[in-house]
């Protein structure tokens, strides 16, 4: 089977629950202490082996094109200055993978944004990874939904269990469990009430997605908030191929909220050497004075 080498990530949104920080900031530049959030998904990406990267941009996220880029402007700077660790660590950014952009026109949803990569990917099963969904553990997500799909040979879809007020949020899968972490899928439904839901097993943005996908995308009409649901097209395709979906190990943070941006930024701290005493030491100070 062919090895999984691209990755599309959609980075189009406004990213209107950040404003006004996304007024003129895109929404994944935003960091975690000092690494914006797109980039912990690209380090993920090319964790797992991936090589070629379609970001899905929009007008105003030309600093994304930029923090990709080199700058050699300021790698003088810093040479002339000896800083040598800042230039290891704005080299290591150039060098990540082949990061490629296309804009999209208007935000007409995830299921839109995808079909934009339909030439990039050709005929080869490719990972969509998802800005918003931030995964730390040592094996990266996607990794492992890779190794699912080299296993069953066909589309991943990486799942974990959701409490039920964050039901509607999600796309909901149900299906049958063929092994203690892989469910063969046989619905799923873009941001379900609690009560409609088929289960609290939810999509968490990570995909690894045969090409078919892009062939039914070209007549899939607008669902939820009269956008292109990805997930709706992924139910179309269920009718021609299996779909599977994995429940990936690692601590998830929703970054699309503002409590799960600060959770991460915490754990970033709390997991990082040289925050580490001084943040647990600020907590509980905190914590006892309030
Ligand atoms: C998108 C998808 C949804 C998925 C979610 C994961 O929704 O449409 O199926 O569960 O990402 O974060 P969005 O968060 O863009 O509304």
């Amino acid at each position: 089977m062919k090895k999984v080498t691209k990755a599309i990530i959609p980075a189009a949104g406004f990213g209107t629950r950040f404003l006004p920080s996304t007024k003129s900031l895109p929404k994944e530049m935003l960091s975690l202490i000092d690494k914006p959030t797109l980039q912990f998904v690209v380090e993920e990406a090319v964790d797992a082996g991936i090589k070629d990267i379609l970001i899905i941009i929009s007008r105003n996220k030309e600093s994304i094109i930029n923090h990709f880029d080199k700058n050699i402007e300021l790698e003088n700077h810093l040479k002339e200055k000896e800083k040598f660790d800042e230039i290891k660590k704005l080299k290591k950014i150039d060098k990540l993978a082949n990061i490629y952009y296309i804009r999209q026109d208007e935000p007409k949803g995830l299921g839109h944004a995808i079909s934009l990569g339909k030439s990039f990917i050709g005929d080869e099963s490719f990972a969509v990874l998802l800005g918003d969904d931030v995964v730390m553990g040592d094996n990266p997500a996607i990794n492992q939904l890779i190794d699912a799909h080299y296993n069953c040979n066909s589309t991943v879809l990486g799942v974990q269990e959701v409490l039920p007020e964050n039901i509607n949020k999600y796309g909901i899968i149900s299906g049958k469990k063929v092994s203690p972490s892989l469910t063969k899928v046989d619905n799923m439904v873009e941001k379900p009430s609690a009560e409609n839901a088929p289960s609290n097993i939810a999509i968490l943005g990570r995909y690894v997605i045969t090409p078919k996908i892009f062939e039914i995308l070209e007549s899939q009409s607008p669902g939820v908030n009269n956008e292109i649901q990805l997930t709706d097209a992924l139910l179309t395709l269920l009718e021609f191929e299996d779909v599977f979906a994995k429940e990936f190990v690692g601590k998830r943070y929703d970054l699309g909220s503002k409590i799960g941006f600060i959770k991460a930024t915490i754990d970033r701290a709390i997991n990082s050497e040289e925050f580490r005493e001084d943040t647990l030491a600020y907590i509980k100070e905190i914590i006892k004075n309030n």
